[in-house]
């Protein structure tokens, strides 16, 4: 069985991820971070707000509901709860996801889009089929559809990024879906949303050319050239019904994939004129494969999320030179967490129910600290990752978990938040001089990672700062190189005692965010500690 297949793959990559992550060395990001002797144990950041490396792009912080366990039916959706607006949307969850600020939302998957047939979900609700999705084994009831997926967003505040089916589905039904969504009247696919009773084109910018076309769990997995040139085929016809879109063709679903970079290549070369964006994925564990159980190992994993993202778009500049393009392309990250302990066996197969409990990744702090650093590392290659949606919101592998009377918050969702209200304006290029320590097969790291923005519109400046030494409290000292910043509005700190402590709905507060003390500033120095494994946020008004 199909399902059964890829949960084999998944098993068997874990394996192979051993080779692969024992391999990966730091990248590009050394060249913005700088490593300072043991000796001098202060860790320093150097910063000069004339040094930016790009302006933000908050779809950055996207993130992403697919059909799949308790996402949509019982997480966003569930008209059967007193929670519920006369939508059947969860109140609730709808005030987070606004509360949150979330910009982009990735839909409706996933591997499961690859067998997904959109016109199942539009309609009048009672004539639409219940479906078996192959990817999940599970059954869809199809209640919930396109647009209702365009409403929660509306109400969410959230743009909608579309996910199209390239597995079983054909450029022409992509196509279809675009004039669905997108063209005003007059054609046979907007008569169709007229009918159904929404007059207004939704005009859905951004759109993913199927989704890890490279895994052969994928359904409808197919070589590179094939795939590059569906999708080549899919972006000129949806094109031809709506010139503004945005296109992200499916780049490999990992480093621990065997065709790793030569997928994104041989794709890139039939399809590179006619797509914007190349998407990466990736989930990291703290697994005897990976890490040796190591947590030190596991809260560096971000710097190889650097050379991921640095070897991806060496590839897309290699084609983009064979191609002699004027066009450079952005990467959309757009499948990324920490997910290891609920891939396999029943975490991963919903024996044919609705809404079954599926990829409930229960989160500690530790995982929440590896978060706080993919956010510095995404934030520092804002220069050409345009997009990333964190994977994904709610109940599976998700910062937000609800259940029949309410919600609570992983502690994944504090640095996400953080990144959400904090990261804003320009991001600032910084100096980050660091003590390092050693881990099996890595360069040496870093005890101090940094990332930082500045908000032209305000003056104000957010730094977010991870710092890796898991028993020590680590000295930092701001070094301003121009106008120093003085008032602290915000200072806090997401630490703990136990590496391994879990929020949950008895304890939803064991791990949260404290008050740090304000540091202050004095001759164009800050100096502060940082307590031993934790995630802050400072943010200064200058
Ligand atoms: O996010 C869970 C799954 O991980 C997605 O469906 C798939 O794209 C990836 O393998």
């Amino acid at each position: 069985m199909f399902s059964d297949d890829r949960r084999h793959f998944l098993q068997q990559t874990g394996r192979v991820g051993l080779a692969c992550s024992a391999n990966l060395v730091l990248g590009r990001f050394l060249s913005a971070q700088a490593q300072t002797s043991n000796a001098n144990q202060t860790a320093r950041i150097f910063i000069d707000c004339r040094r930016t490396v790009a302006t933000l792009d908050r779809n950055l912080f996207g993130s992403f509901l697919e059909h799949l366990g308790r996402a949509i039916y019982e997480g966003i959706y569930d008209p059967g709860s007193k929670l519920s607006d006369s939508n059947g949307f969860r109140k609730d969850v709808l005030e987070e996801v606004r509360k949150l600020g979330v910009p982009i939302i990735r839909y409706p998957g996933g591997n499961f889009v690859s067998g997904y047939n959109w016109l199942d979900g539009v309609g009048p609700k009672q004539d639409r089929p219940r479906v078996h999705d192959k990817a999940w084994n599970s059954m869809n009831s199809n209640q919930f559809g396109t647009n209702e997926f365009m409403a929660w967003c509306k109400a969410a505040g959230a743009e909608p990024l579309m996910g199209l089916n390239l597995g079983t589905g054909t450029p022409e039904q992509a196509a279809a879906l675009v004039e669905y969504c997108n063209v005003d009247k007059g054609t046979e696919w907007s008569e169709l949303r007229r009918k159904h009773g929404f007059p207004e084109p939704y005009n859905v910018r951004h759109w993913c050319l199927g989704n890890e076309m490279d895994g052969p769990w994928q359904i409808g997995h197919m070589p590179a050239t094939e795939y590059g040139l569906k999708a080549q085929d899919s972006a000129r016809q949806m094109r031809y019904v709506d010139p503004s879109l945005q296109l992200i063709a499916c780049g490999s679903s990992g480093p621990f994939m065997p065709t790793y970079l030569e997928w994104d290549r041989e794709v890139l070369e039939q399809c590179y004129d006619y797509v914007d964006g190349l998407s990466l994925h990736r989930y990291f564990g703290n697994t005897p494969e990976d890490t040796g159980g190591d947590s030190e190992k596991f809260v560096a994993l971000n710097l190889t999320m650097d050379r991921q993202i640095a070897e991806t778009l060496a590839v897309c500049d290699l084609v983009r030179g064979h191609k002699r393009s004027p066009k450079k392309l952005w990467l959309s990250f757009d499948e990324w967490n920490v997910w290891y302990r609920e891939r396999s066996g029943s975490a991963v197969n919903g024996h044919r129910q609705e809404a079954p409990h599926l990829l409930e990744e229960v989160y500690n702090l530790e995982d929440a600290l590896l978060v706080g650093g993919l956010i510095i590392t995404l934030l520092r290659n804002a220069d050409r990752v345009k997009l990333a949606c964190l994977a994904q919101m709610i109940n599976v592998i998700a910062p937000i978990m609800t259940n029949g009377t309410g919600l609570f918050r992983q502690t994944i969702y504090h640095p996400y938040n953080w990144a959400l209200q904090y990261a804003r304006g320009s991001v600032l290029n910084l100096l980050v001089q660091s003590p390092t320590y050693e881990v099996s097969h890595m360069d040496p790291v870093p005890y101090l990672d940094a990332a930082g923005t500045l908000n032209p519109e305000n003056g104000q400046i957010s730094l977010f700062l991870l710092n890796r030494d898991l028993s020590k409290a680590r000295e930092v000292e701001i070094v301003w190189e121009d106008s120093p910043a003085t008032r602290v509005v915000t200072s806090l700190v997401l630490t703990g005692n136990d590496l391994k402590a879990v929020n949950s709905f008895d304890a939803p507060q064991r791990v949260q965010p404290q008050a740090l003390d304000k540091p202050s500033t004095s001759g164009g120095r800050t100096k502060f500690e940082l307590p031993p494994r934790s995630y802050t946020v400072i943010q200064w008004q200058s």
